[in-house]
């Protein structure tokens, strides 16, 4: 690639981004050939995943679909990533122009990259921010601001294909809490996460593996462990299940062979 022009200034190009990587697999153009190389090691492990990655996005749309049919205005999308087709406040605003999205990431690129699209949209907005660090995303200025969180106004927190970066189940679990506690009863999660499936096993752990000593510690996990960190929230129909399985729509059929190693769920605080 010539045109770097898209990097920001403090991004070592030499050391492979998530957000990068993840736009790679989407067939997207702000990625770097360290990237590119990082990515190139995993797929040799697990060749299906760009593919995890399409039914990880068909999932976000058709969840976000239903969470607006559900009365749902206000998203906060946690680790939301570099702007591609079909990103949240497209999907919501173009149900309801009237949505409102925050998103949240800690990578730079993906920080301006989502600036420049949101340029001029008064009812979306991106914060540079560590999903870590709930107290702090939280307080952020902008998210109470969008979401009127103060007021008990209920929102869905979107956590896709991210808390797989958090290793640690108790601080993950301890993460997800706290961001319960602090919605408005009626609110909303929807999660999706890399998978630990028995069938694939072996393999996935071993490209997760080389994922973690690559580019950032991750884990997968099971559709159990997944469950475990639901606690306080009502899981809505179908459950917690692989993506494709999740409300499918005839839009999205890939292709009839086994179902890949994504989970996701939406669940309901009560
Ligand atoms: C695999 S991408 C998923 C993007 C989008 N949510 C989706 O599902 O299409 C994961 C994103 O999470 C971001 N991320 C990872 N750890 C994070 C953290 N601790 N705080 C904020 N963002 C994080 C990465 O920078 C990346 O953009």
């Amino acid at each position: 690639m010539t045109d770097q022009t898209w990097i920001p200034e403090g991004v070592d190009p030499e050391r492979p981004s998530i957000a990068r990587i993840y736009d790679f697999y989407l067939g997207g153009n702000h990625n770097l050939p360290a990237d590119r190389e990082a990515a190139r090691h995993v797929v040799e492990l697990t060749p299906e995943l760009p593919d995890i990655m399409r039914v990880n996005r068909a999932f976000l749309r058709r969840s976000v679909r239903y969470l607006v049919g559900a009365g749902i205005r206000n998203f906060l999308d946690l680790g939301s990533g570099i702007p591609t087709v079909g990103n949240v406040h497209e999907i919501a605003q173009g149900v309801d122009p009237t949505a409102r999205v925050v998103y949240v990431d800690n990578d730079p690129v993906a920080i301006a990259h989502s600036r420049e699209i949101l340029d001029g949209n008064d009812r979306a907005v991106v914060v540079h921010g560590d999903l870590r660090d709930a107290a702090a995303i939280l307080a952020d200025a902008e998210v109470n601001r969008l979401l009127l969180l103060g007021l008990g106004e209920p929102i869905a927190l979107l956590m896709s294909a991210v808390l797989h970066f958090v290793p640690d189940d108790d601080e993950a679990a301890a993460l997800v809490a706290a961001y319960r506690d602090a919605l408005a009863p009626g609110s909303y999660l929807a999660l999706s996460h890399a998978a630990h499936m028995p069938e694939s096993a072996e393999r996935n752990e071993r490209a997760a593996e080389t994922y973690s000593r690559t580019v950032a510690p991750m884990k997968l996990r099971s559709l159990e462990e997944v469950t475990a960190l639901l606690d306080g929230f009502e899981i809505i129909d179908p459950g917690v299940v692989y993506c494709e399985q999740w409300r499918p729509d005839p839009e999205d059929v890939v292709a009839a062979r086994d179902l890949l190693p994504q989970i996701c769920v939406v669940a309901r605080k009560p």
